[in-house]
């Protein structure tokens, strides 16, 4: 149990910093052509970035995906189509996968929505990239296809969920003192513990508030110990 939790632990550390790199990066999609693409007169440029607020997300909750269409050409788009796909873990619950979205401006965004919910949990996914399709040059009707930026998310369960929220508050009660892996070991072993006392407190709905507060002060005195 314990062992798994320092696995998932360190995964999460592990998987926050790569993230820090990942949403960032707006995507080029022909970036070979670019020279060839700004060598000429007006074209429009969209660039594409989809994103979740949180790459920590969780099973069966909404999660909002959020996509940014900018133009950063010297020329309007026009026709431009929006086309995006699920991964085979999300079903759609709000919004549309497909969007007509018309003309976009010189330095004009469009930013489209849409919900999903993820139905499997302890996995990473990355959400696949959005196609659009646009005429770049306002006198002609030839289409250019960009792709989205896409994004890594780690798809928590509600239990792994409780035992990141017991994880922040075990940093807090520490007092920045879990430095060494060592001390992210006994850490580990703390929040298992007050995550089952946290499990039994949601499953037994009626216990006695003597009980629960019992708990909370063995809970309290493990985090005491650890230090
Ligand atoms: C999730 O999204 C659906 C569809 O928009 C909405 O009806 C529901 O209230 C949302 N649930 C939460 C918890 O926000």
């Amino acid at each position: 149990m314990a062992r798994r939790q320092i696995a998932w632990g360190i995964f999460a550390l592990v998987l926050s910093s790569a993230l820090l790199l990942g949403p960032v990066r707006a995507e080029d999609d022909d970036g070979a052509s670019d020279d060839d693409e700004y060598a000429d007169a007006s074209r429009a440029h969209l660039v594409v970035r989809k994103w979740c607020k949180e790459e920590l997300v969780v099973q069966g909750k909404n999660v909002t995906v959020d996509i940014d269409i900018f133009n950063a050409g010297i020329s309007t788009a026009s026709l431009v189509k929006f086309v995006d796909k699920l991964p085979a873990e999300a079903t759609l619950i709000e919004g549309s996968l497909v969007a007509d979205i018309g003309k976009i401006a010189i330095g004009s965004h469009a930013k489209l929505s849409y919900v999903v919910v993820f139905n499997t949990g302890s996995i990473e996914l990355t959400l696949p990239p959005a196609r659009v399709t646009y005429a770049a040059e306002t006198d002609s009707n030839d289409l250019t296809e960009g792709a989205s930026s896409s994004m890594a998310l780690y798809i928590m369960t509600p239990v792994q969920q409780l035992q990141r929220y017991a994880l922040h508050a075990g940093a807090y009660a520490s007092l920045g003192f879990a430095k060494t892996p060592a001390d992210w070991r006994n850490m580990a072993i703390v929040v298992g513990l007050v995550g089952s006392a946290l499990g039994a407190n949601f499953a037994v709905k009626k216990v006695k508030s003597s009980t629960v507060n019992r708990k909370r002060a063995a809970a309290l005195r493990e985090l005491e110990k650890s230090e």
